[in-house]
């Protein structure tokens, strides 16, 4: 009936009209009713009317839309009259009267006399005050209740839990405090249930479960504690859940996988610990999951996610999960959306690309930035139009269709800048036992030398030879550990010159006890090892090797050595043992000399070698060819063959010359003379 509205002229001579308004109305009701029906919805009008303009006066609403002397069902702004009765009364968004507005309280007393009141909206209206209780107690139709943005204060009523018709009940943007009472569980009917960005306390009621008919529940920015109630897997209507920005605690609540009907699930910005409940795998109607800024551990399930094929929005960034990303993801076709930053993860990129399908790759973002990814970039990505992969460990190139597209900052990427620093790089990638491509360059064991004169082409052949030499030396030598492991007892009284393998070989334990420390060199204070290396800072690093971490160290006489600090009780115990061992009873002037050790300190064993400038034989053997002429060139095959024959002569030796003879067994690092 308020469309009679549209009619402006009607609306410009309404105060002639009213009372011929009024009439017109009445006469279709009465059309089919007894006088005493007549009667009774005439004084109902009335009533109505007298309570809308108490309710005009106890508000501060202007008469620009709410004029006095005009029908309020035919005038009004949102008013809405069914049969005469009000149902409807939309006063969002209305200005106060300058009286009404110098003192606003939330007054709303004579809402009890419209008796057939079935929606009230006041949204950004501002209602300074507490719910009162006459909402509750006495406008018992009502069915939806909008008080958005109207700055209402104080706790929700208990009374609120009478208005057993609601189905819609929006409180969100007011600043409510206190507990979230228990009776809002007797609105069975309610649809709809928003107490957003209040400041509610306490715990969620477990009465909530009854709300069967939920179908919105949002109660995120709170400051609401305890669980989720196991009793919300009786809210199988639910579809849309927000609990996020509350300090819930906790596991994630595995009991809402029972939700089969669930499209979006917001749990972000919480205290939950614990893993990602393989029960979600049952939200097969899920598009939106969202576990950010909280306490999330443990691997992702591939399980989990091989049904949850409605999947557009994933957000799991800023928690603590571990491990790959797992396989199934791929089999989410509409993932457009999926923020893994700020954890854990590691491994190689995932394939998020459904099975065989590279159509259609130009939007969604990904942003995996602050993981522990490493390996290449992979044309998957493509996927995603926005794609941020920063503080990774990603190595290689980066390939044209992510150039100036995708973030890529603090990796381990070839010729870019911004990308972390070659010792960072290096040592993730040893800790996780794998190789890195060291930006493209060949890998330096040793740092190559700082004089950048020509070399003689000679020199270089000639350092190769006895490189490879060495190599074999060095390959014998870590034979040669395995033999004394088995034979320990019948070596002891072997001795040797002094001179022994490159670092880092695996060797078997032998008792300290039976060290001869003579012949082996200088005995360094840890003093001097500290000085040497500088604090072992990660500047002299070379390298992380099986058995010690391998440091550049310069002794105070200026000499240039190489620090090995051998682990002390991790699995290969006491390798400087049997290192020093092995140095008195190999002896070859062809093996990287041991200058000294350094063995008083607890925690640490050290042992000191000759700076081998020129690095290791690989790096050679592998150095390509478009280096600048100051280093080592690729090796020619002359120059190749020549390695493998002093090779093969030092392996002769060591397998039929010294005693006892050596065996191959190992190989990680030769160096060039
Ligand atoms: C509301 O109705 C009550 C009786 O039910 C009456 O006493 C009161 O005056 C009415 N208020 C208004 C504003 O009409
Ligand atoms: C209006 O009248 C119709 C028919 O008499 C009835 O079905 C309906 O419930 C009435 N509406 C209200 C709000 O009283
Ligand atoms: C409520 O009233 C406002 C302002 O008159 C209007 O913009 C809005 O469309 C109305 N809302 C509804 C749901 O009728
Ligand atoms: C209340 O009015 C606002 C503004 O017109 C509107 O956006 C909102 O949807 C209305 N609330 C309900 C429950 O219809
Ligand atoms: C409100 O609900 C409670 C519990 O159902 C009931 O005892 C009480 O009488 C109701 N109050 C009013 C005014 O309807
Ligand atoms: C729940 O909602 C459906 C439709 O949305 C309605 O038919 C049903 O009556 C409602 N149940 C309750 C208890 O309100
Ligand atoms: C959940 O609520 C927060 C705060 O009210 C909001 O920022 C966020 O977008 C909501 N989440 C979803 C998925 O709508
Ligand atoms: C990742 O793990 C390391 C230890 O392994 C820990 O120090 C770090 O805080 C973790 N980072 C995150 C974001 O959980
Ligand atoms: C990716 O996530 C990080 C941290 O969570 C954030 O700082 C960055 O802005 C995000 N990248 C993009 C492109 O949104
Ligand atoms: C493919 O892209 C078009 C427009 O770019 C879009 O309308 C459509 O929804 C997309 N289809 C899928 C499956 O993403």
């Amino acid at each position: 009936m308020r469309n009679y509205n549209n009619n402006n002229n009607k609306n410009n001579n309404n105060n002639n009209n009213n009372n011929n308004n009024i009439v017109a109305l009445l006469l279709l009701l009465f059309f089919n009713s007894t006088i005493e029906q007549q009667q009774e919805v005439l004084s109902r009008f009335r009533a109505e009317r007298a309570a809308l303009l108490q309710l005009r006066s106890s508000l501060g609403l202007r008469s620009k839309e709410w004029p006095i002397k005009s029908n309020h069902c035919v005038n009004w702004v949102g008013i809405i009259c069914q049969n005469g009765t009000v149902v409807n009364i939309n006063i969002s968004g209305f200005k106060r009267t300058r009286i009404g507005s110098e003192n606003p309280r939330f007054s709303v007393d004579s809402l009890a006399n419209l008796t057939n009141l079935v929606s009230f909206n006041a949204s950004r209206f501002t209602l300074p005050g507490s719910i009162p209780d006459v909402l509750g107690f006495q406008v018992q139709k009502l069915q939806v209740l909008d008080l958005r943005f109207c700055q209402i204060t104080g706790a929700i009523p208990f009374s609120v839990g009478n208005l057993t018709d609601l189905v819609e009940l929006y409180l969100s943007d007011n600043a409510l405090t206190g507990t979230v009472p228990d009776s809002l569980g007797r609105l069975s009917r309610l649809s709809v249930l928003d107490l957003s960005r209040n400041t509610l306390t306490g715990f969620i009621p477990s009465s909530f479960g009854s709300l069967v008919n939920l179908s919105s529940l949002d109660m995120s920015l709170n400051y609401l504690s305890g669980d989720v109630p196991e009793s919300f897997r009786r809210l199988l209507n639910l579809r849309f859940l927000n609990l996020s920005g509350n300090s819930l605690s906790s596991s994630l609540p595995a009991q809402l996988g029972n939700i089969s009907n669930l499209i979006v699930l917001d749990l972000g910005y919480n205290s939950f610990t614990g893993t990602l409940p393989v029960e979600f795998g049952n939200l097969t109607s899920l598009q939106t999951l969202v576990v950010k800024n909280n306490m999330l551990t443990g691997n992702l399930s591939g399980d989990m996610f091989s049904s949850l094929n409605k999947l557009e929005t994933l957000v799991l960034n800023h928690n603590n999960f571990t491990g790959n990303l797992p396989d199934e993801l791929r089999s989410l076709p509409a993932l457009s959306f999926f923020d893994a930053s700020n954890n854990n993860f590691t491994g190689l990129l995932p394939n998020l690309v459904p099975n065989g399908n590279f159509t259609n790759f130009t939007s969604g973002a990904l942003n995996l930035s602050h993981n522990m990814f490493y390996g290449n970039l992979t044309p998957v990505l493509r996927r995603f139009r926005s794609v941020d992969l920063s503080y990774n460990y990603l190595q290689g190139k980066e390939p044209d269709y992510a150039r100036g597209v995708f973030s890529l900052n603090r990796n381990c990427l070839r010729n870019m800048t911004t990308q972390r620093n070659v010792q960072e790089c290096a040592t993730f990638y040893a800790s996780k036992g794998l190789t890195f491509d060291n930006f493209g360059v060949p890998e330096d064991t040793l740092p190559p030398p700082r004089d950048s004169h020509n070399r003689n082409k000679k020199w270089i052949i000639l350092a190769a030879v006895i490189g490879g030499v060495g190599l074999f030396v060095l390959i014998a030598v870590i034979a040669i550990l395995v033999i004394v492991c088995c034979r320990k007892s019948r070596t002891s009284s072997q001795r040797g010159n002094g001179v022994g393998p490159a670092p880092a070989v695996i060797v078997p334990p032998s008792p300290m006890a039976a060290l001869d420390l003579s012949n082996l060199g200088d005995s360094f204070t840890y003093q001097q090892i500290l000085a040497a290396t500088g604090d072992f800072t990660d500047v002299n690093l070379v390298k992380h090797g099986h058995s010690g971490d391998i440091f550049r160290g310069v002794l105070e006489g200026g000499v240039t050595v190489i620090i090995k600090r051998c682990d002390v009780g991790s699995g290969a115990k006491d390798v400087h043992v049997a290192e020093l061992d092995l140095f008195r009873k190999v002896s070859h002037p062809r093996l990287v000399p041991l200058l000294g050790h350094c063995l008083e300190n607890e925690n640490g064993k050290f042992l000191v070698y000759k700076y081998m400038p020129n690095g290791d034989l690989s790096s050679s053997l592998y150095r390509k060819n478009d280096l600048d002429d100051d280093g080592l060139q690729s090796l020619d095959w002359i120059t190749r063959l020549k390695i493998a024959l002093g090779a093969a002569e030092a392996l002769s030796y060591l397998h039929h010359e010294c005693t006892p003879p050596l065996v191959h067994r190992y190989v990680k690092y030769i160096f060039l003379f």
